[in-house]
């Protein structure tokens, strides 16, 4: 169900946001993150590869694939076709949202305004991404729109960095932490899976702090 699936991000704490290249790239990724100790990943709709990555990833034990940046309705029900467990949406389209929960999809849309927070949640979707956290004021921001929405569930994401994950997540409400940096595009080309494992590694260091 769409509930247990949050507290599995939730336990998991960190979402990683994947922009692939190569689709064949993705099984060895995912078990990178995974056997680092982050069993997720947001497979981006930003290449044409992210598709592919998600049917390639979505029956991996201990994993759990997303699709991201959903744009479209058609995005998402492509997404929803590939076998994602969860989307994210960078912002708040209710035709989006509405299509990928009618999928079965557990969706966790994005907002960057309290307009935004009151919108999604009249529309049932309490779990909210906050996009570009980092730069809207990162973890003061996110207090600030704690306090009239105390119900809510955040996972900021946009200019989150090592240095700010543990701080982030130290906030009950913030669902989970999302963001770029433990998969670097390059050491994906590279099949450098070595480094996104210990990336990951850090990450599930930080978060069990
Ligand atoms: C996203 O879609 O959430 C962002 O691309 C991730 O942001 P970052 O690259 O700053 O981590």
């Amino acid at each position: 169900s769409s509930s247990s699936l949050t507290e599995r991000l939730s336990s998991i704490g960190i979402v990683p946001v994947v922009v692939l290249d190569d689709a064949d790239r993705a099984r060895d990724l995912a078990l990178a993150l995974r056997d680092g100790g982050v069993g997720c990943a947001e497979f981006t709709l930003r290449t044409p590869a992210g598709l592919a990555a998600i049917s390639a990833t979505a029956g991996i034990d201990g994993f759990l694939a997303g699709a991201g940046t959903v744009l479209t309705v058609e995005q998402a029900d492509a997404a929803i076709d590939a076998g994602a467990t969860f989307a994210v949406t960078p912002g708040y389209d209710p035709a989006v949202a509405d299509r990928l929960r009618a999928g079965g999809v557990t969706v966790v849309p994005g907002v960057a305004t309290p307009t935004e927070v009151q919108r999604a949640l009249s529309d049932g979707f309490s779990d909210v991404k906050v996009f570009p956290a980092g730069h809207l004021g990162g973890g003061s921001y996110l207090d600030a729109l704690h306090g009239p929405f105390p119900d809510v569930r955040f996972i900021p994401s946009g200019g989150v960095d090592p240095g700010s994950l543990g701080d982030y997540l130290r906030r009950s409400w913030v669902l989970a932490a999302s963001g770029s940096w433990m998969v670097p595009r390059d050491a994906i080309a590279r099949g450098d899976f070595e480094t996104i494992a210990a990336a990951a590694a850090e990450c599930a260091r930080i978060r069990d702090e």
